[in-house]
């Protein structure tokens, strides 16, 4: 029989036909998408469609050829969702997520997890729709202690990729997520592209994208404006590149914080470029803590063609990072520093200090470059600061190099 047939046949509820799942299954439709809707889902905002989706994604990992879950228009109320794989005979899994998927409010839902919404140990994952995953937050973010308190308990990150291959994410959406909005972990070739990212700017924790312990990351095409980093560079990470996103508010690009755990993987391999910062705290900053307990490393970074706007720091290292009132350890950071180039950045800054170059007494910066530097603040040249480091500069600098 023709495709297109069998698809019509499909649409009109056909039975006899098989539509690109188990046999047992008359409930696929649309194309053999499985449809939250056809295991229960209510879609009104107010049923726990939890166990429809769960089931839904069980059919759809389990079936055979490719898989696809179908979350049509209509407002959710799930969670904790685990989209968990491997899904053993699908050679890729589509998700399309049209709806709003809109996180618990109470907060004894999520137990110990520190999760909304994962996706784990899946190949060929690519999810797409123009949906939105609503964190729901307002009401957690005065439980969040982390801004003054180490020992805090965390707060569940929206949406969480862990351990995935070969994975695309494409026009998505998430708001007012309670903790992190977007966290990726251990994942290998991510594409990232047209997410939308809110919250507002004094909501806490509220980082837009946060990665860790991933090789071959592209986040391109997005807009993210929220109440911590836009997107922060943690540790592990290699081969990760940053382009065309609009940042602000909230607190930069950032690499780190780096060095707070022993063992740590290096930072290796990153570009940011043709970016635009408008209105936040920082620019491009890379932090480490300050008496880390490891040595590792961050190298190989270019920071090229950014606009910044109104910039509190528009370029800052930190290697004597510490968020709390109170650090105990003043001891030089031992994160090594190196290979690091800012090319063609441009706008005005929010402080008078433009370029803040602070390195590690222990472990000084190495190879730090500045190229076509034009920061302005109050409408006059801003200044520059630096410890422990040498750059090299060219073109034009503005603030002048440290002297
Ligand atoms: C530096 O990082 C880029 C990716 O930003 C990568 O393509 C390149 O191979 C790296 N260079 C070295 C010497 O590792």
């Amino acid at each position: 029989m023709e495709i297109k047939v069998v698809l019509l046949l499909c649409l009109l509820g056909i039975q006899a036909v098989e539509c690109g799942s188990s046999s047992s299954s008359s409930l696929s439709s649309n194309y053999g998408f499985f449809n939250v809707k056809d295991y229960g889902a209510k879609g009104d905002g107010k049923t726990d469609d939890t166990k429809a989706f769960m089931d839904a994604w069980k059919e759809a990992c389990g079936s055979r050829g490719p898989g696809r879950l179908l979350i049509p228009w209509g407002a959710y109320l799930v969670g904790p969702l685990e989209f968990r794989g491997p899904c053993k005979n699908v050679p890729t899994m589509h998700i399309q997520l049209i709806g709003i998927l809109k996180a618990p409010r109470d907060m004894s839902k999520f137990g110990s997890l520190d999760t909304w919404v994962l996706f784990g140990w899946v190949d060929g994952l690519t999810l797409t729709g123009g949906g939105t995953f609503d964190g729901q937050g307002s009401s957690a973010w005065p439980l969040n202690k982390c801004t003054t308190n180490t020992k805090c308990k965390l707060l569940p990150t929206s949406v969480k990729f862990a351990s995935l291959t070969n994975t695309v994410v494409r026009g998505i959406s998430s708001l007012n997520s309670k903790f992190f909005h977007i966290a990726i972990l251990d994942c290998k070739h991510f594409k990232a592209s047209s997410i939308k990212i809110t919250a507002p700017e004094d909501s806490p924790n509220t980082d837009g994208i946060h990665l860790e312990g991933n090789t071959d990351i592209t986040i391109s095409q997005s807009t993210i404006g929220t109440g911590d980093d836009c997107i922060s560079v943690g540790p592990g990470n290699s081969l990760v590149s940053i382009d065309n996103v609009k940042c602000g508010p909230g607190h930069g690009i950032s690499v780190g914080s780096l060095g707070k755990y022993v063992d740590e993987g290096d930072v290796d391999g990153l570009s940011v470029r043709d970016c635009s910062i408008s209105n936040t705290m920082n620019g491009l900053r890379i932090k480490t803590w300050a008496g880390s307990p490891g040595e590792s490393r961050a190298r190989n970074m270019t920071f090229q063609n950014i606009i910044m706007n109104n910039v509190g720091n528009p370029i800052i290292i930190d290697q004597s990072y510490c968020p709390y009132s109170f650090c105990p350890d003043k001891a030089p950071s031992q994160v090594k520093l190196s290979d690091i180039t800012f090319k063609n950045i441009r706008g005005t800054s929010k402080t008078e200090v433009a370029v803040k170059l602070e390195c590690s007494k222990g472990h000084p910066c190495k190879e730090i470059i500045l190229q076509d530097v034009h920061l302005e603040y109050n409408g006059g040249p801003a200044k520059a600061s630096c410890v422990n480091v040498k750059a090299t500069y060219s073109g034009t600098q503005i603030p002048p190099p440290c002297s």
